[in-house]
């Protein structure tokens, strides 16, 4: 996701996090909101020193098959990274200035692991090669899934987060049972149905944002509400 994505899933975990990992994340982020901090992996990026985290933020894998199945990337990559900062995280003996980024990058991480285009396949790098017009615009079907479509709401992340957090405990439950395995599979199928969503050179405006709305809010409210999960269940 770009910025507002990202931001809209800190902020909606923020609400379901537990007492002891509210307590504990507040420490960490000096007092700063998960919202706050979703960003950081990306203001990393163009910083040589942080390279090799870029595989990080997306995994490609053939459609229609699993992850578990999958060959993986010796860079790394989504699954491998969120594992990595749980490690880290989780141990006590862990530099507290390595806790502090690792948690940094997990809550971008959950993040990106929601957007459809950043659980992809590798012929066209997620989409990023898939060139369409956004309301006239050059743009492609990454960039749609990581900004176009969510800023075409006008709202700012708070708004937005306020729109998705609608949900009873019950469906919340639901919705954060399963694994990261199962939860990027899951984005997987849906990325497979927005390659079918858009070709090349097309003109993509209202008519778009109509038909794929609800697919774009349920995953970010899966990332919120996961994330929330993983971080409940990393500080127990
Ligand atoms: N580069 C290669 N594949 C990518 C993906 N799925 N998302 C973002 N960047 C990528
Ligand atoms: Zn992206
Ligand atoms: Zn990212």
């Amino acid at each position: 996701w770009g910025k507002t994505g990202h931001r809209v899933t800190g902020h909606i975990a923020q609400n379901h996090l537990t007492g002891k990992a509210k307590r504990a994340i507040k420490e960490l982020l000096d007092g700063h909101s998960l919202a706050y901090v979703s960003t950081f992996a990306d203001e990393i990026k163009a910083d040589r020193a942080y390279s090799k985290y870029f595989a990080w933020h997306f995994v490609n894998y053939p459609l229609g098959m699993r992850y578990e199945d999958s060959e993986k990337s010796k860079y790394g990559d989504l699954i491998t990274g969120i594992e990595t900062c749980v490690r880290i995280v989780k141990d006590k003996n862990s530099k507290r200035e390595d806790r502090v980024f690792y948690l940094k990058m997990l809550v971008h991480l959950i993040g990106d692991l929601h957007q459809p285009m950043h659980a992809s396949r590798a012929e066209d790098k997620g989409g990023n090669d898939i060139q369409v017009q956004w309301f006239g615009e050059g743009s492609n079907l990454h960039r749609v899934w990581d900004k176009n479509l969510i800023e075409s709401y006008g709202m700012t992340y708070t708004e937005l987060a306020t729109e998705l957090d609608q949900v009873s405990r019950k469906e919340r439950k639901k919705i954060q049972e399963g694994t990261i395995y199962d939860w990027v599979d899951e984005s997987h199928v849906i990325c497979a149905k927005l390659y079918d969503s858009a070709k090349v050179g097309d003109k993509l405006a209202y008519r778009y944002g109509y038909d794929y709305n609800d697919i774009l809010f349920q995953q970010l409210q899966r990332g919120g509400l996961r994330l929330a999960k993983v971080l409940n269940d990393l500080f127990e």
